[in-house]
């Protein structure tokens, strides 16, 4: 059934495992993270940038993966990620997204407790949670000394920043990016243990595509409960999809080739399921 990240994000964090959050741009991946998640009965949620979004519209995404919800056993969650502004924020709202995102980690510390708290008072009177982002997900090398401009999450930013805004839950920078890795991804782990221990909502891990498996789970052990992956599943799809033409270009059938890259994406997400340890938790 569809349901909201609340109750499943406050289980993950009391069982010491995190919920995958998979990004999809098509009914077949839909189709995919759901199969994975039936047959590994994990609660799973699926999610939508803007950019996705502004492609075919809330409610085109929304109808997919509520069918597959739907369909399901396990409890599944539709999720508006980096929602850019209030507006677009409130829109997945009304359209029925079940947990909203809102990422001001571009404005000042000021500007991005206002606009998340603007969107968590909005929300919480229909108990749709969101999830904020304070620190920089990517930010790059140079930009790290300290004060307002570090990229990192402070600990004690992040107490302040949740106590004013009253979110749901937050995605903390902590040195992963979004995208492909050029080399090997330095993660903080010790501010990772820090933020933990002072803040009590569930924490995100963004940027998680590329991130090698054993540091996931040890993120995951040091008090993740939502992980993100998008590029990979992007990759895999169409490695899928590619796939079926190496072997036959005369291939004219969508269904066809979408199968592969659907059946590529359902491996992907199995693997990562095992890596945040939510199968069997639903
Ligand atoms: P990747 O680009 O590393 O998959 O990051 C996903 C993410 O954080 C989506 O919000
Ligand atoms: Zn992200
Ligand atoms: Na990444």
């Amino acid at each position: 059934p569809l349901v909201t990240t609340k109750e499943m994000l406050l289980n993950a964090q009391k069982g010491n495992y995190a919920v995958g959050a998979f990004n999809v741009e098509n009914m077949e991946m839909v189709m995919a993270v759901m199969e994975a998640a039936e047959e590994l009965k994990s609660p799973v949620i699926m999610q939508t940038t803007p950019s996705t979004v502004k492609y075919a519209g809330l409610d085109f995404f929304l109808a997919n993966v509520k069918a597959a919800a739907e369909r399901a056993s396990v409890p599944v969650a539709m999720h508006l990620d980096h929602g850019s502004s209030f507006e677009l924020a409130m829109q997945a709202y009304r359209t029925g997204y079940t947990s909203i995102m809102i990422d001001g980690s571009h404005e000042s510390f000021e500007g991005n407790i206002a606009v998340s708290k603007a969107v968590a008072d909005a929300c919480a009177p229909s108990g749709i949670p969101v999830e904020a982002e304070l620190g920089k997900v990517g930010g790059k090398e140079d930009d790290l000394d300290g004060g307002d401009d570090n990229p990192y999450t402070d600990p004690n930013q992040a107490v302040e920043f949740v106590k004013r805004t009253g979110v749901n839950s937050l995605a903390v920078a902590i040195g992963t990016a979004h995208g492909v890795y050029k080399g090997e991804p330095k993660l903080d782990l010790d501010r990772l243990s820090e933020i933990r221990k002072v803040v009590d909502i569930p924490l995100v891990l963004h940027g998680t595509s590329g991130v090698p498996d054993e540091t996931v789970t040890e993120c995951v052990n040091r008090g993740i409960c939502k992980v993100n992956y998008a590029t990979d599943l992007r990759i895999a799809f169409t490695k899928g999809v590619e796939a079926v033409f190496e072997e036959n270009p005369d291939v004219i059938d969508p269904k066809k080739y979408n199968a592969k890259g659907k059946e590529y994406v359902k491996e992907y997400v199995m693997s990562k399921m095992r890596v945040v340890k939510s199968v069997g938790k639903a």
